[in-house]
Order: structure tokens, then C-alpha cells, then sequence
């Protein structure tokens, strides 16, 4: 039987189209399944869009449109964006499908009703429309959110709360043990830190006319249920949780949850405390990204400055822009998305770098009747290929893209300097033994680094192995910009 492993992506809110942000999270998850599925995992990879909650409410408000049709059409374009950027997710989840997602948010809802750990209170208190989220006076900064920049709406309103205090104290001590995992360190901490601060009960209803679009409480349709409770619930819902479970015995709980910097109290506190008052098996990892700003600055639509990754990928092709969001930047801090550096890397990396070498080993290559199957004669590039397998294979496991790929041009580079030390061009005419050993190193080499690309550039591994397989130099790669 094979080792399951499931990832997931977070799920989109679909108030707008999407961003270079919500691309790198898809990719970023993307690389880890292709990753375990080349490892020979059993992968389910999950993504998908968040579709109720005010912030869309207001949307469709605003641009005169009904909810419904906002929704699909933009729930469309981040289908198309897994398309575009060669996502292999194996599901797509949408929230207000009332099939598959409803099901498990209400069979959830019933346990902890039943439990007892629902109640009816008021609630009075901030909310803020863009986080979806309650805030305390603690968070606002000149009595706005810090992230939206806005005063946020003032609550006064009779809700269901979910006792999250009551689980907090086992949450605090599975994620101390590592048993709930929280990648990078710094951002346990810093929820180790909240917690630390004290942590109360949750609401997670609002009345019916304050949020018409939503999941109505299965028992009392005069209240909806708060985005972020039954969003989470996605995870299990795409798995069948709440219907046919055969999926959710396979895959659940979640090798890893790949998200944002800003939802991390969401994926660390309350849906564990969820899991745990349902009795289930909590993630086994919340992998925890950076976020890109833009020129310098927070991507938002006043600024204008919000980078459309269908553009990006148009101008220079997916599997270039999968390479930079991962190469240029470390996984878990912010970066500054530029056109410019995406240009220079290009160039530097994919045209000189991989593209040349490929071109160079095959061009000698096809003029020999090669046998591939020589394998390595150098000791010293057997060593390099070693060393770089398990440095990839360290930086993937910490989830460190960038350390895995520069692992991999290092590879690359010693490949460079070998062709440059040995000069099979001059082999060719008087060593022909030796030209066979060279080539026949390079090409073994050039072998693994396409196999080691393959989770981040699927296309570009594939089009060298086969260049190897045919022992013939078609197309350049990447040709200079
Ligand atoms: N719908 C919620 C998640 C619910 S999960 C049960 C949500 N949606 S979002 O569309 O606002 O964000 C989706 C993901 O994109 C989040 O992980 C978020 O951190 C990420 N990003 C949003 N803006 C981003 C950048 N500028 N840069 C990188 N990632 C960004 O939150």
C-alpha cells in the first residue's frame, strides 16, 4: 500500500480575480505534490474558492452584479489560473456548493451542538469585512484594521459562539510537542505568543439579515454561519466528510496546509480546536508562506499596482514564472514581485544557465553514437550529483524552495565548469575516449538535474529527457530575452 499524502492550498476568496500572491500559493503546493507523487505517494491535492462572507456581499454590490454571477465568474478564473499555471490539483472545492460542502460543515456543527460547546450570545465587538474576521480594540491601529486600512463595522448582535477557549490549552500543547506542526519557527512562536495572550470563545454566526449569503444553521435558518467557520471545513468536505467518507478515511488528516502569513491564527487555532471538539485527527503540518508586495509595496487595486499572473504568464511562459516565485525569494518571508529581476533571472539562470548547458551537452552529444548507458566516469561529478540529491532533498523536506533549486544550479554550474575545464570540442578531435567519458558524464548529470526539476518545471524536465532519450539537440529552451 502506498503512503497517502494530502495538501492543500487555502481556499480563494473569489471577491476579485486572482492576484501574483494567491499563484505563488498554488504553485508553492504544486511543487510538494508533484514532489510525493514522483516519491511514489498515493497525493490528493486540494484547492479551491472561498464564496461567502460580506467582503463578497459588497463586491457584487458595488459592481451591480448578482452574488451568484460574481462568484462563477471569478471562481472561473482561478480554475483557469490552476490550468495556466499547470496546477496537477486532483480537486477544485467550492463553498456554496451545497452538495458537497454544506454536508460536513453541518454534520461538524452537530457534534459540537451536541457537545455542548455551541451557545447563544451576543456579541458586541468589531468586525472587519475585509479579514472576515472579529477584531479586539487591541488590534486596530488608529482605530483601523492594520491590513485593510479601514475602520471596521461595529457589531451588536445575538450569535452562536463556539466554546474555542475550552480547546485551546491541548491546541498550545500539541503544537509545543510539534504534533500539530507549524513551518516556519517563527510563526509558532508567534501563535504560541497569542495564545499566551489569552484566547475567547469565537461567534461564528451572524443574523440572517446582516449576511444573506451564506450556510444558514441547519436548525435555525434566522442565522448564517460565519465564513471562516464553515470555510475550513473545506479541507474535510472535498474528502466527503459529512457524506460518502471512503476519501476522508484515505487522506485526512493533512500532510500539509499550505497558506498565508495572515491566516495562520485561523489554521492554528480555531480549526484545530474544531477538530479536536470533533474528534478528529488535527493537520499534521500548516506550512506557512510570505506575502509578495508589488514595486515595493502592498498589491491593491487604488495603487494600481496588483500583478495579473495571467499577464505574467502570457509574456513569459508558466514554467518561467513558477521558477522565479520560488527561486528568487525564501518560501517564508515576504518578497517584492519585479519584472525586472524576473528578467534578469531569466537570463542569468534559465537562458545561460540550464538552456545553455542543454544546448551545449546535446550540440556534442548528437555528433557521437552515444551509450547512455555508460553512466558516470568522474568521480567528482558522481560526488556533486550526491551531494546536490540530498541538499534538495533536505531543502524540500524543511519546505525551502529556493534552497532546493539553487542545490540544483549548483549542479549546473559544476557541469558548466567541467565542460569548461575539459573542452570536449577539443576531445572530439583528438581523444575520443576521453570525448565519450565526458559526454557521457554530462549527459547523466544533465539527467538527474532534469528529474530534480521536474516538480517545478514539469514541461522543461520533460522536453531534456527527452533531448537526452533522442540524443539530438531540437529547440532552445530558453531562448535570450
Ligand atoms: N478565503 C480565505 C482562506 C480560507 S482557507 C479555509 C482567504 N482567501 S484570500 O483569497 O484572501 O487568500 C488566499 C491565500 O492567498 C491566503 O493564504 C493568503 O495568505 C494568500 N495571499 C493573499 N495575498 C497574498 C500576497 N500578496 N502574497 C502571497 N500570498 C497572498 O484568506
Amino acid at each position: 500500500m502506498k503512503n497517502k499524502f494530502y495538501i492543500t492550498t487555502s481556499i480563494f476568496y473569489v471577491n476579485s480575480v486572482p492576484h501574483i500572491g494567491h499563484a505563488l500559493e498554488m504553485v508553492q503546493a504544486d511543487v510538494l505534490a508533484r514532489y510525493y507523487r514522483q516519491l511514489g505517494d498515493d497525493v490528493f491535492f486540494l484547492t479551491g474558492a472561498d464564496e461567502h462572507g460580506i467582503k463578497i456581499v459588497r463586491t457584487a454590490e458595488k459592481t451591480g452584479k448578482s452574488v451568484q454571477a460574481l462568484i462563477d465568474e471569478n471562481t472561473s478564473e482561478f480554475k483557469r489560473l490552476t490550468e495556466v499555471l499547470n496546477i496537477s490539483n486532483d480537486d477544485f472545492i467550492r463553498t456554496s456548493d451545497s452538495k458537497r460542502h454544506w454536508p460536513s460543515v453541518y454534520k461538524i456543527w452537530d457534534i459540537l451542538n451536541s457537545k455542548g460547546d455551541i451557545y447563544k450570545g451576543k456579541y458586541e465587538g468589531l468586525y472587519c469585512a475585509g479579514c472576515e474576521a472579529y477584531l479586539n480594540q487591541s488590534d486596530l491601529v488608529d482605530g483601523k484594521c492594520p491590513i485593510h486600512k479601514k475602520e471596521p463595522d461595529v457589531l451588536e448582535e445575538e450569535n452562536y459562539f463556539f466554546k474555542l477557549s475550552k480547546y485551546i490549552p491541548r491546541v498550545k500543547e500539541m503544537i509545543e510537542k510539534n504534533e500539530l506542526g507549524i513551518v516556519p519557527e517563527k510563526r509558532k512562536k508567534e501563535i504560541l505568543g497569542l495564545i499566551k495572550q489569552g484566547v475567547e470563545d469565537v461567534s461564528i454566526s451572524r443574523p440572517k439579515e446582516n449576511l444573506t449569503w451564506g450556510i444558514p444553521v441547519e436548525k435555525d435558518a434566522s442565522q448564517t454561519i460565519y465564513v471562516w467557520f464553515e470555510a475550513l471545513c473545506n479541507y474535510i468536505s472535498a474528502l466527503g466528510y459529512g457524506g460518502n467518507e471512503k476519501n476522508f478515511e484515505r487522506y485526512w488528516p493533512a500532510d500539509i496546509h499550505c497558506v498565508g502569513k495572515d491566516i495562520l491564527r485561523f489554521h492554528t487555532l480555531l480549526w484545530p480546536a474544531m477538530l479536536l471538539a470533533a474528534e478528529l485527527p488535527l493537520p499534521k503540518k500548516v506550512f506557512i508562506h510570505g506575502y509578495f508586495t508589488s514595486e515595493g509595496q502592498k498589491m491593491s487595486k487604488s495603487i494600481g499596482n496588483v500583478v495579473n499572473p495571467f499577464d505574467v504568464v502570457e509574456k513569459y511562459g508558466a514554467e518561467v514564472v513558477r521558477y522565479y516565485v520560488l527561486r528568487e525569494f525564501s518560501s517564508t518571508e515576504d518578497g517584492d514581485f519585479s519584472a525586472e529581476r524576473l528578467k534578469e533571472r531569466y537570463n542569468a539562470d534559465l537562458a545561460n544557465g540550464l538552456g545553455n548547458l542543454v544546448s551545449r551537452v546535446l550540440t556534442l552529444a548528437e555528433k557521437i553514437k552515444m551509450n547512455q548507458e555508460s553512466g558516470i566516469i568522474n568521480h567528482k561529478i558522481e560526488e556533486e550529483i550526491k551531494l546536490t540529491k540530498e541538499n534538495y532533498k533536505k531543502a524540500l523536506g524543511e519546505i525551502k524552495f529556493n534552497e532546493a533549486l539553487e542545490a540544483v544550479w549548483k549542479l549546473i554550474s559544476v557541469c558548466d565548469e567541467y565542460v569548461e575545464k575539459n573542452k570536449p570540442w577539443e576531445l572530439q578531435k583528438n581523444d575520443e575516449k576521453k570525448f565519450n567519458e565526458v559526454i557521457s558524464d554530462l549527459l547523466v548529470s544533465l539527467k538527474e538535474i532534469a528529474i530534480l526539476l521536474k516538480p517545478f518545471m514539469p514541461r522543461t524536465a520533460e522536453k531534456i529527457l527527452e533531448q537526452i532519450k533522442q540524443n539530438k539537440k531540437t529547440e532552445a529552451l530558453f531562448p535570450r530575452l
